[in-house]
């Protein structure tokens, strides 16, 4: 919590003197805001916050200071999509009151107009989220965080903070925030998760304003290089089966597989009370230590959103880590979110799988693309140049007859920046390494290691799905069952990718996809 008074005072300071700047900025919009995912016009983002679907929109909230470009007084910045993919800013939804900053949460569908708020023709959206109040904090006090409700009758255009807020008090415990809520439709009840400290807490109601403690888990079980935050939990079918199962997420910072911020899940079930983490998805957590949604340094905050049609589960997450969010080479704003993701389930001997791959509706925007197959030999070999415009590009690539060797992919550009990845059969990883990729030398942390995420065998077949802007990749392996999220700063945009490997025999089938979105 350190971080938020230090940080605080910089960015007021600093305030004026970025605006002045931001005029004169043409040159770092051309180079670093992202062609497709989702970044503020101007000011400080983190978490993804109350995110929902509703009458043929989603709509994405998100931790927004807007009068800095480093966090500040937080408030509930917005902005819908009629796919997922394509993002339209919209006026700032909630603002900090007396009762504190806006912290993060999430946002519910009220169709049964259980909080009274609404009708049954006009159903209420209802906004939940942690109020953080920077007075206590100073103050040292322990109660510094509560938990409060908005609702919107006009589909988040405007917000009424409910008057007798905060709905959930402070129980003593420090670090307590961040609500997610959601239907439980088998026991006609709302439940609320959220993190406590090293755990999270789950809250039962009826009306959305009175709630009640029903259980708390996780204290010893997974993760815990770090305080828990933005937890979620709903249910999802085993693939290919009926077996439900329930999923929980809980972001954690520091503590991430490759430091710093980053999702762990947990698979179990749960009664309407209290989560039981699955027998066998213990012993794999115990082997492993933690199972996480995404392995790269660049995706936090991730949770799903509210009442998305045919039961599909969606989730986004914010692109940077606190390590160094506060320092990357971008002025006017920072950061950007991840693309949306849906997640399955999957059984497999060794542990259930919680993929993630981006959401379908990506493949509208696919135009223009190339098809080649080629032999992998040792040398560095272009295998995208010109043909495709790298800063905004999927591509499919597919490895066949690997070896015991290392194969490693880089995006290039003139100026002899690089971005490597791929796949290491010796050692059994994945791995990224942004050490020569451009501007690296600020903040702490940002290039200081590989990246690296460990394979349970060695590879002879592959593929790997890249969703490629301007400062991020996202890479997919085998379907989503491990990903590796990473942003860059490279002087000049990335606009080839060579492939070279210490090993022979193997193949390489590639399939590349412009993205026409603008
Ligand atoms: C996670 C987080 C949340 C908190 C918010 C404040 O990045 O620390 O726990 O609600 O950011 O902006």
């Amino acid at each position: 919590m350190k971080k938020y008074i230090s940080t605080l005072v910089v960015a007021l300071i600093c305030h004026s003197a970025i605006y002045a700047q931001t005029a004169s900025l043409p040159a770092e919009e051309q180079l670093y805001r992202p062609n497709f995912h989702f970044s503020p016009k101007k000011g400080w983002m983190n978490d993804p916050n109350g995110l929902y679907y509703k009458d043929g929109t989603y709509h994405l909230f998100f931790q927004y200071y807007p009068d800095g470009n480093k966090w500040g007084p937080m408030h509930w910045g917005h902005a819908t999509s009629k796919d997922l993919i394509k993002w339209d800013e919209q006026p700032i939804a909630l603002y900090p009151d007396e009762l504190g900053y806006i912290f993060s949460g999430s946002a519910v569908v009220d169709v049964n107009n259980s909080s009274g708020f609404g009708d049954s023709k006009n159903n209420a959206v209802i906004a939940a989220f942690t109020y953080h109040n920077m007075d206590k904090e100073k103050a040292k006090q322990i109660d510094v965080e509560t938990q409060g409700i908005a609702y919107s009758l006009d589909n988040s255009k405007t917000w009424t903070k409910y008057s007798e807020n905060p709905v959930l008090k402070n129980p003593g415990i420090r670090d307590f925030r961040d609500p997610k809520v959601f239907r439980d439709h088998k026991r006609q009840q709302w439940i609320m998760i959220l993190a406590a400290q090293d755990r999270v807490h789950i809250y039962q109601s009826k009306d959305l304003k009175d709630w009640k403690f029903q259980s708390e888990f996780g204290k010893d079980l997974g993760g815990h290089g770090g305080v828990w935050e933005c937890p979620d939990l709903f249910p999802l079918k085993v693939e290919g089966t009926h077996e439900e199962k329930w999923v929980m997420i809980v972001n954690i910072n520091p503590g991430g597989p490759n430091k710093g911020s980053a999702g762990q899940y947990f698979v179990g079930d749960f009664d309407g009370k209290t989560f039981t983490i699955d027998q066998h998805f213990s012993q794999q957590i115990k082997k492993a230590k933690a199972a996480w949604l995404d392995w790269g340094k660049d995706n936090y905050a991730s949770v799903s959103f509210d009442n998305v049609p045919n039961e599909k589960r969606v989730i986004i997450g914010w692109m940077s880590n606190w390590d160094y969010a506060q320092e990357v080479p971008t002025q006017a704003w920072r950061s950007s979110m991840t693309v949306a993701r849906e997640v399955s389930l999957k059984k497999t001997n060794d542990g259930y799988i919680l993929r993630n791959i981006p959401v379908s509706q990506l493949k509208k925007y696919q135009g223009k693309s190339t098809r080649k197959t080629i032999k992998v030999k040792a040398e560095n070999q272009l295998i995208e140049k010109s043909q495709i415009d790298l800063s905004k590009a999927v591509l499919d690539l597919d490895l066949k007859k690997m070896t015991a060797g290392k194969y490693t992919f880089a995006l290039k550009n003139a100026l002899g920046e690089e971005l490597t990845f791929g796949i290491d059969n010796a050692t059994k990883e994945l791995f990224v390494d942004r050490s020569k990729s451009g501007k690296t030398d600020f903040g702490n942390q940002f290039a200081t290691a590989v990246t690296k995420a460990p394979l349970d065998k060695l590879y002879s077949n592959a593929k790997m799905k890249l969703v490629i802007d301007k400062t991020s990749i996202e890479i997919f392996f085998n379907d989503g069952e491990k990903v590796l999220t990473e942003i860059f700063f490279p002087n000049e945009h990335f606009s080839e990718l060579a492939l070279s490997t210490d090993t022979k025999g193997s193949t390489l089938k590639i399939k590349g996809h412009q993205l026409n979105i603008k």
